[in-house]
Formats: structure tokens, sequence, C-alpha cells
């Protein structure tokens, strides 16, 4: 029988991804799973040539996101978790599809719960980017969840 004992919820602070994580404690409450929150601090700001920012400043600058990404998580957990399933959160730095699936790979992942759409999607494209390059290179099951505003 399917039964995820740990879910892997990405989360970028849209709207969305907040719903997706509410739909994985409903689904974490029925299953007495675990669920992983991460966020991932791109870091291709290195690769943009911005010259009057020194690696030092990018590095401030990152280590201020991550920090703030875990306050916002920290919240976004109290609000929103009554039923006091275990979250654990975690914040990475990197590209954020890349970031999900090594998270999948090294915390033995058995769901990953994410939302069709995030921060920056446009109504017309079906899925974002990063959901698209997910569902298609996890090894493990994607639930995709939408906002019923989509339908
Ligand atoms: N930086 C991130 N950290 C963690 N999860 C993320 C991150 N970016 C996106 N996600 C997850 O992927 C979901 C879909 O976002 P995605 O980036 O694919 O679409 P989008 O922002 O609407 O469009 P775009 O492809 O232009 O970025 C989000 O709701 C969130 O669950
Ligand atoms: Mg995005």
């Amino acid at each position: 029988m399917f039964k995820p004992d740990k879910i892997l919820v990405p989360i970028d602070f849209s709207e969305c991804s907040t719903l997706a994580f509410e739909q994985a404690l409903v689904l974490a409450g029925q299953f007495d799973s675990s669920i992983r929150l991460l966020h991932v601090v791109r870091d291709d700001m290195r690769s943009k040539p911005i010259f009057f920012v020194d690696e030092d400043k990018i590095r401030e600058l990152m280590n201020q996101q991550v920090d703030g990404a875990l306050e916002h998580l920290g919240k976004i957990n109290d609000r929103m978790n009554k039923q006091g399933v275990q979250v654990t959160m975690n914040v990475r730095t990197g590209s954020p599809y890349d970031e999900i699936l090594k998270e999948e790979k090294s915390a033995g992942v058995d769901l990953i719960v994410i939302a069709s759409r995030g921060r920056n999607g446009l109504q017309e494209f079906f899925y974002g980017s990063t959901t698209e390059k997910v569902v298609r290179r996890a090894t493990c099951s994607v639930l995709v969840t939408r906002k019923i505003i989509d339908r």
C-alpha cells in the first residue's frame, strides 16, 4: 500500500505554494507522515554581471535571504500546522529544481507536493518551469496542487 512517510514540500512563499503546504498537511495527518519544507534561495546573482557587487557582498546578501526564509517558513508553519504534524524546515542555495531533486534523494522522500505555479507564473503556462522539471525528473511520486481558480 502507498504510505508516504516523508513528504517534501518546496515553497517559494507564493500563495500557490502555501496552499500546497496546506494540502500536504492534510495528507500528513492521514498517513502519519513527516513533512520537509524546503525553500531555495537562488544563487544566479553570481552569474549576472553586476560589476559593483563583489563576492563578499553576494555572500552577505544570500545569508540574509537564508535567514529571512527560515523565519518565514517558521511563521507559515506556526500559522497553519494546527494538527502537530512533524515539520522540518530547510533552506538551500542554488537552482530551485536542482536543489529540490537533491533533497528528494538525500532525504529519501516518498512524495513531493508542489504547486502548479509559483511567484512568477504566467496564466498561459500550464506549469511553472520549476514544477515542470521536478515532475519530469523526480524518481518518487509527485502531487501537483492547484488553486480552485485554475479550473
Ligand atoms: N525557490 C524555490 N524554492 C522552493 N520551491 C520553489 C521555488 N521556486 C518554485 N518553487 C516551487 O515550485 C512551484 C511552482 O513554481 P515555478 O517556479 O515552477 O513557477 P512560476 O514561479 O509560476 O514560474 P517561473 O517558471 O517563471 O518561475 C512553487 O509554487 C513552489 O512550490
Ligand atoms: Mg518560479
